[in-house]
């Protein structure tokens, strides 16, 4: 039987396979490095704010601790923001008539939050709760990063699924003393591994396999 492709055309087709394959490639490395990028995960990028309130002043100047403004951090799930009223306990007085904090009167006469861009926000379908994290040894800044040198706040951490298993598996590498969780100063020394370990016995905190079951974040 005559030939009815000329034998050329074999190798077309095997290059075109081939360079399907390598493109395919190509657009799924490019995406999965979109998904990790600044651009998708704002991670870095300092947040627009209606006041600019700055935790480098109020926190690392002024030397507030964190639980004055984000008061149901110990007890609930939520940290929260504080309300106007905490910010016109000071700024009634403070720099009463400065006009970057007219929104902060404006909010205080008509009875209406400042609308607060969020940061940080999960998924409605992941579990997360702040107190047991606070009780048991990770501190703000392990998450937050150095807040007390944001001006404006910014993303830390991606926030990822990845991001949070990174430390269910081994929480031993990040964990400190409870006493220093609100703590900005207190960096990891050379010795966290076993002061790590200690403390994982010492708050009884789960075994790994317990802490990446799939019904811990997703309920
Ligand atoms: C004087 C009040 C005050 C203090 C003290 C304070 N914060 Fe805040 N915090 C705020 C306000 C107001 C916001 C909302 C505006 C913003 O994001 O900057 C906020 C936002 C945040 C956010 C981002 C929330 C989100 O997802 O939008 C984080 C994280 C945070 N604070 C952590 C901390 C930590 C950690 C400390 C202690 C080291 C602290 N704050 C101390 C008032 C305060
Ligand atoms: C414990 C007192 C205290 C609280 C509470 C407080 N502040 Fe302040 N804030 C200050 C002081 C003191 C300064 C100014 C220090 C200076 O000028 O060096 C200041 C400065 C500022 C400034 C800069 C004002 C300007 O004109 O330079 C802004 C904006 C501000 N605060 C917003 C807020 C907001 C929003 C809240 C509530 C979430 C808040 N502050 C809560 C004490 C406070
Ligand atoms: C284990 C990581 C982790 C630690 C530790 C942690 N946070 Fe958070 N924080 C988060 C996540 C995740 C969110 C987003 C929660 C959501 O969207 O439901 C968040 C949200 C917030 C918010 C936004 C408002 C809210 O309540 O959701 C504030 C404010 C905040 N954190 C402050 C703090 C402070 C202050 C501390 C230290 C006492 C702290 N966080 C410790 C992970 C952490
Ligand atoms: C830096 C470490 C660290 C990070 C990051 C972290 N966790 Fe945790 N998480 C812990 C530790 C430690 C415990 C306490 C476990 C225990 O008591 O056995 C915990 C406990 C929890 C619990 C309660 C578990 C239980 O006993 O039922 C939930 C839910 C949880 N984490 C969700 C999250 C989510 C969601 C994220 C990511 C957004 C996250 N965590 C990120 C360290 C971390
Ligand atoms: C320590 C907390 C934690 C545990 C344990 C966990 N997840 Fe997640 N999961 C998350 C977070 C946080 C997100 C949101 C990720 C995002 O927004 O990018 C997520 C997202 C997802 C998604 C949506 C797709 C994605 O990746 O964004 C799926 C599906 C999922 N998880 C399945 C699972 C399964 C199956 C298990 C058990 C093997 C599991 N998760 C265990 C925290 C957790």
């Amino acid at each position: 039987m005559a030939q009815i492709f000329h034998r050329s055309t074999n190798l077309i087709a095997r290059v075109s396979i081939l360079g399907a394959v390598f493109i395919i490639a190509a657009v799924t490395w490019a995406l999965a490095a979109l998904n990790r990028s600044p651009y998708v995960t704002q991670v870095g990028v300092a947040r627009e704010q209606p006041v600019p309130f700055s935790h480098k002043h109020h926190v690392k100047q002024l030397g507030i601790d964190c639980r004055y403004c984000h008061t149901s951090v110990e007890e609930g799930r939520f940290a929260g923001i504080p309300p106007t009223e905490t910010c016109m306990t000071c700024h009634s007085q403070i720099h009463a008539t400065s006009p970057m904090l007219e929104p902060v009167r404006e909010s205080w006469r008509t009875n209406r939050p400042i609308p607060w861009t969020r940061v940080y926000d999960l998924p409605d379908f992941v579990y997360f709760d702040h107190s047991i994290h606070v009780k048991k040894g990770v501190a703000c800044v392990t998450c937050h990063g150095p807040v007390d040198e944001m001006p404006l706040v910014w993303k830390a951490s991606t926030l990822h699924m990845e991001w949070c298993l990174e430390c269910h598996r081994q929480p031993e590498r990040y964990i400190r003393p409870r006493e220093y969780v609100f703590r900005t100063d207190w960096a990891p020394r050379e010795d966290q591994r076993e002061l790590g370990r200690r403390l994982v016995r010492e708050y009884k905190i789960d075994r790994p396999e317990r802490l990446t079951d799939c019904s811990v974040c997703h309920r």
